[in-house]
């Protein structure tokens, strides 16, 4: 998808391989590249982990560490006693750090074969099949912490209104989203995927009963690309 890797394990060179050749096969096979296919990507999303046949370096954020810019926030943090939701949670890492701070964690994805890998590699946690646009009606306000990093910017602009719907509906009043993005202008067009998110991407949380508490603009340096990172309050 474009992106430098970010972790350490991503320096060795084989790995880079792999992931380098992987994303040229994945990107081929990627309708949205040409601006079509199912708005959903369901397929492909499928179609990264199957061809991926357990080698990370085959799934492009596939990178075995928490997001840098997710790390570097919760050092400073605990959340002990929180349910925290991750979105499209991937192989697991975010969710894993989550309940290093003491969250009991709920990660889901639309891939079970994501699911499976992810419970595999922290079996302690609860890794779910579920879709961001489908999901059990008993998640609806019953979390107090939602972490949503890259599943947004990997949906075409048009669903974001849905998504935004449904990530809002699973916090509790007074229940936090945080959300990490690579950033654009509001008025500057990326080719996509991924779709880089602009600043009233992210204002258009506040429609679903959420308040921006801090947005930083990070410009390059813990990540090859500029980047969002949002807190928002569930509105009590
Ligand atoms: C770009 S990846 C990011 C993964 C992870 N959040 C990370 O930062 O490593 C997006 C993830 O969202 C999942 N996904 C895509 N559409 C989804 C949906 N409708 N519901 C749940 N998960 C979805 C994909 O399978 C994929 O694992």
């Amino acid at each position: 998808m474009g992106e430098k890797p970010l972790h350490e394990t991503i320096a060795d060179a084989d790995f880079a391989r792999r992931r380098a050749e992987a994303r040229a096969r994945l990107d081929a096979l990627d309708p949205a590249k040409n601006g079509g296919g199912d708005p959903f990507r369901r397929d492909w999303f499928a179609a990264v982990y199957a061809l991926a046949e357990g080698d990370a370096a085959k799934v492009p954020w596939g990178n075995l560490a928490p997001h840098p810019l997710l790390a570097d926030w919760l050092a400073t943090r605990r959340l002990d006693g929180m349910r925290a939701l991750d979105i499209g949670g991937g192989l697991g890492d975010n969710a894993a750090a989550l309940a290093g701070q003491g969250a009991r964690v709920t990660s889901f994805d639309l891939v079970a074969d994501a699911v499976a890998w992810a419970n595999k590699r922290f079996p302690a946690l609860d890794f779910q099949t579920a879709d961001l646009f489908a999901a059990p009606p008993d998640w609806a306000e019953a979390f107090d912490f939602v972490n949503e990093i890259y599943t947004l910017q990997a949906l075409p602009a048009g669903l974001l209104p849905q998504a935004r719907q449904a990530i809002a509906g699973f916090l509790k009043p007074g229940g936090k989203l945080l959300v990490v993005a690579r950033a654009r202008e509001d008025d500057q067009t990326i080719e996509g995927p991924p779709w880089p998110l602009c600043r009233s991407d992210l204002l258009a949380f506040e429609r679903f009963g959420l308040q921006l508490e801090t947005l930083e603009d990070i410009p390059p340096g813990a990540t090859p690309s500029r980047h969002w990172r949002a807190l928002f309050g569930k509105i009590r």
